[in-house]
């Protein structure tokens, strides 16, 4: 083994983080440790609280945090924050609000607001006395012995919304579900689910013993496997909507209405049929959610896995959005799910995340999801419209000129050539080359 395993590297404070990490396994080591430390923040508070978020921090990773105005939305102007380092992104957004903006916007609401955990445990014994048990004892105990956890949830509107037995032995044995169901008001909520969960598993432990319904080894046999929220919320879900009169629909890469709607809904159309370009499509869509989700302090990887075991729920993957053209009327939307907050997390302890959300007027945890939604819908429109007319290249490689050209090292003068060079021409890496070799040999 060339490298040596460390003992206590979490206590090490920063810089004797990084001088063991260049002497192990960084060798450019002076660049190594300019290129972290450059980055810490100069206000040592920041800095700290910064490094607090997570844990062996040794620098600090920015991201872009950017702005798409122009969002009419339920007939309200947003400018909506979008932390994203892919370019182009928030170009397209800003595109689809302006394109949507004179055609009354973007119609949200929202179609579910429950989230669900589980407590996945096995039982060896009799099914239906254990549901009977259940329905008519355990039930109503779960809900007591965990007043105490709700208390707070339940003054602001919120907490347990159901209890069910579900049995799942058909897919495998012995095995049960307690799912819970909760209201999180504007909190995503994960801590509070959970702590549910926890207090309803040994509920059931204890319950099941103190019973003389069941024999002893019908008690002994309960095992409790695990405790923990879904981040699949098929029943906490956004819908955000565009509509209006194909006649309306002038784009001016020169297609006609007609042409473009036809074009537009077969191409979701075969990213509800086609999984390869579906994977893709709902990419793009998750472009636009991410960035808003990242924005505002939430947890991306939750929202990732919860959209895309939603577009698998019918047992193929398929499109996010859907569209149809009947009578006339071009209409697209989106029904994402997703769990999100507004209170707790990182909303307040983060400087630019409660900036995004004062940018956003302080939205409500549902507000938020309407948000997230409309922008996941304006990228995927944006993505489309170009597919289906000029192509992605076009529009992409404008907005990734400046990162090759700073690739290349280009100086302010050279990248105003540039922006002049590619004013009637499609950017390609290979012309951005040859012109850039061009110019600084001399040649005319
Ligand atoms: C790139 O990040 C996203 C797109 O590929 C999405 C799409 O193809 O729909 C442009």
């Amino acid at each position: 083994m060339k490298n040596k395993i460390i003992e206590g590297f979490s206590k090490l404070d920063k810089d004797k983080k990084i001088n063991w990490l260049i002497q192990e396994y960084a060798h450019r080591s002076e660049d190594i440790k300019n290129i972290l430390t450059q980055y810490w923040n100069k206000n040592q508070e920041l800095q700290k609280l910064h490094e607090e978020f997570s844990e062996n921090t040794i620098s600090n990773f920015y991201m872009p945090f950017g702005i798409a105005p122009n969002f009419l939305i339920n007939n309200e102007l947003y400018a909506i924050p979008m932390v994203i380092e892919e370019s182009s992104v928030v170009a397209a957004a800003s595109k689809s609000a302006k394109f949507w903006l004179d055609k009354g916007g973007f119609k949200t609401s929202i179609l579910g607001f429950s989230k669900s955990g589980h407590v996945h445990f096995i039982f060896k014994g009799n099914h239906e006395k254990l549901k009977s048990w259940f329905d008519r004892f355990l039930k109503h105990q779960l809900f007591e012995n965990t007043q105490d956890i709700t208390k707070n949830m339940r003054r602001r509107g919120g907490g347990i919304l159901n209890l069910k037995l579900i049995d799942k032995t058909a897919e495998l044995e012995n095995y049960f579900q307690i799912q819970a169901d909760f209201d999180t008001k504007d909190s995503m909520g994960a801590n509070f689910i959970n702590s549910c969960l926890e207090q309803f598993s040994r509920t059931l432990k204890e319950e099941i013993q103190k019973s003389d319904l069941f024999p002893l080894e019908e008690k002994d046999s309960v095992q409790v496997i695990m405790s923990i929220l879904s981040n699949y919320t098929p029943e906490c879900i956004a819908r955000a909507e565009v509509s209006c009169p194909i006649e309306d629909l002038k784009d001016d890469g020169g297609i006609f209405p007609e042409e473009f709607a036809w074009k537009f809904k077969q191409a979701v159309k075969i990213a509800e049929i086609e999984p390869y370009r579906a994977a893709t499509h709902n990419k793009g869509i998750m472009n636009g959610v991410d960035s808003v989700i990242i924005a505002t302090g939430n947890d991306f990887r939750a929202v990732e896995a919860c959209a895309h075991t939603y577009a698998s729920r019918n047992g193929k993957y398929s499109s996010l959005t859907h569209c149809t053209t009947d009578d006339g009327i071009f209409r697209f939307w989106i029904d994402l799910p997703l769990a999100v907050g507004v209170v707790g997390g990182l909303t307040k302890l983060h400087p630019l995340v409660t900036a995004a959300l004062e940018i956003l007027s302080n939205p409500s945890a549902e507000k938020l999801m309407q948000i997230a939604a409309v922008a996941g819908l304006a990228q995927n429109f944006a993505a489309l419209r170009s597919l289906v007319t000029t192509g992605i290249q076009k529009g992409h490689m404008k907005m990734h000129l400046l990162n090759i050209l700073n690739q290349l090292g280009a100086t302010e003068d050279e990248k105003q050539h540039f922006v002049n060079f590619f004013k009637d021409k499609t950017v390609s890496h290979h012309l951005v080359i040859d012109e850039f070799e061009r110019l600084r040999s001399g040649k005319n």
